[in-house]
């Protein structure tokens, strides 16, 4: 049916050369956002809730990009972004302020999520790109992070830093690692999308 609607509007609008033209602005005409969601992650974690928000915000126009591909003068060609990073030595990966930095415009609304394996080292991770959002007048709307494994930490390390506790905190060490197991897990990505889903 838009098929038909699509083909009489091109026939009758000369400004869309084609139909996937004409097809993103009605689109963007019936609600649908322009959405970007970008993000560094080292080991996977981080990557894995930015694609659980893009499932769920399927019924916008949703572009998902890792930091590295991401330019800074495409920032501003969306109404909504999301930013995220994997948190490391207490902060977001320098990339991920480096391109906030760089942009000289921001979408109006922007939300943050980190993963990190730490229940204290990661709550002033976006400090710096907090500072810049008020500079660039964009509106920070929400903030999420879940936990996420420390993966890849050889066995020999781990097994060093618990011999070198007293017994009850090894004890709380180790539980406190089964319990990061597989993180973020099936509960923490559909936290994740009920988060983007009240976004907008
Ligand atoms: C080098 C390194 C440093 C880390 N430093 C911290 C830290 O300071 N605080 C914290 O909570 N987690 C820290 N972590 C754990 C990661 O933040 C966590 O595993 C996160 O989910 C990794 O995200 P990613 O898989 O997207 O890279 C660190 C991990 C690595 C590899």
């Amino acid at each position: 049916m838009l098929n038909i609607i699509g083909d009489l509007i091109i026939f009758s609008i000369p400004n869309f050369d084609t139909y996937k033209e004409l097809e993103d602005c009605l689109k963007r005409e019936g609600k649908a956002m322009k959405i970007l969601i970008t993000y560094f992650s080292q080991t996977g974690n981080t990557e894995r809730v930015a694609k659980s928000f893009k499932e769920a915000l399927a019924e916008h126009e949703v572009d998902i990009n890792p930091i590295a591909q991401q330019k800074p003068d495409e920032l501003s060609d969306y109404d909504f972004l999301i930013l995220g990073s994997g948190i490391y030595a207490g902060k977001i990966h320098k990339s991920v302020e480096n391109l906030i930095k760089k942009a000289e415009r921001l979408p109006p609304k922007v939300a943050l999520f980190n993963t990190h394996s730490s229940i204290s080292a990661y709550q002033h991770g976006f400090k710096r790109v907090k500072q810049r959002l008020e500079v660039l007048g964009a509106e920070l709307i929400g903030e999420w992070d879940c936990r996420g494994e420390n993966i890849g930490v050889p066995e020999q390390i781990i097994e060093q830093r618990l011999a070198n506790l007293p017994p009850d905190e090894r004890k709380k060490a180790e539980e406190d690692i089964e319990e990061l197991k597989g993180r973020p897990n099936a509960e923490d990505l559909e936290n994740a999308k009920t988060f983007a889903k009240s976004l907008l």
